[in-house]
């Protein structure tokens, strides 16, 4: 059965290694899942006065995420967190209160950076947040990916055997725990 991943990325550049990274985990996707690449960029700053006149871009970015199934997040780490830009779409989907667009959704987290750490700090930061949002998180295999050199081709595949190997992992394992987490009730 057809399911839709919400893809949220959390760097809006151009050249992102991030949006890379996850297009390249979506061409890896078993053909069932369906990945829909959420526009960040151009929702106002969370603000509560807003909550009962929302703006066009919140009211079309809330009804694009309610209707996945589930949600990838695929972010940088911006001074060990994660940063601005998708915490502001977080709670931006997360209001009104009661009826938030994320809770029961099944994800996962992937982030990636060129220091050797993976963006581990952004990914957990990230986490916290997923706590309160009641979505389940995909805890293995961890997504922490050191994108040096020459970590994509120029067609943008990831290329190294292992490296690619891993990828595969990651959204096999996602695909399986959306499945799992789709037929649980919180
Ligand atoms: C404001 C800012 C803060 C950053 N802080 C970190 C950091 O804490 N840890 C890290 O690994 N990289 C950090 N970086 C470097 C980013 O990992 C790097 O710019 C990366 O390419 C951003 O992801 P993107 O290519 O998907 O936009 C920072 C970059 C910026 C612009």
């Amino acid at each position: 059965m057809p399911r839709t991943v919400a893809v949220v990325v959390g760097s809006i550049r151009k050249d992102s290694i991030n949006r890379k990274l996850a297009q390249a985990l979506a061409d890896l996707a078993p053909k069932y899942l369906q990945f829909d690449f959420i526009d960040i960029s151009k929702l106002q700053l969370y603000n509560q006065d807003l909550d009962a006149n929302p703006t066009a871009e919140w009211v079309s970015f809330r009804a694009q995420v309610k209707k996945a199934d589930a949600v990838l997040f695929v972010t940088p780490e911006y001074n060990r967190s994660v940063p601005g830009v998708l915490k502001n779409a977080i709670d931006v989907g997360s209001r009104p209160y009661g009826q938030s667009v994320w809770d029961k959704k099944p994800t996962a987290v992937v982030s990636a950076s060129p220091g050797a750490a993976g963006a581990f700090g952004a990914n957990h930061h990230l986490r916290q947040s997923l706590m309160v949002l009641n979505m389940p998180a995909m805890q293995q295999p961890e997504a922490y990916i050191h994108v040096g050199d020459g970590f994509f081709t120029a067609d943008g595949k990831i290329a190294n055997d292992g490296t690619r190997a891993y990828a595969q992992k990651i959204i096999d394992s996602f695909a399986a725990w959306v499945e799992v987490n789709l037929h649980t009730h919180h």
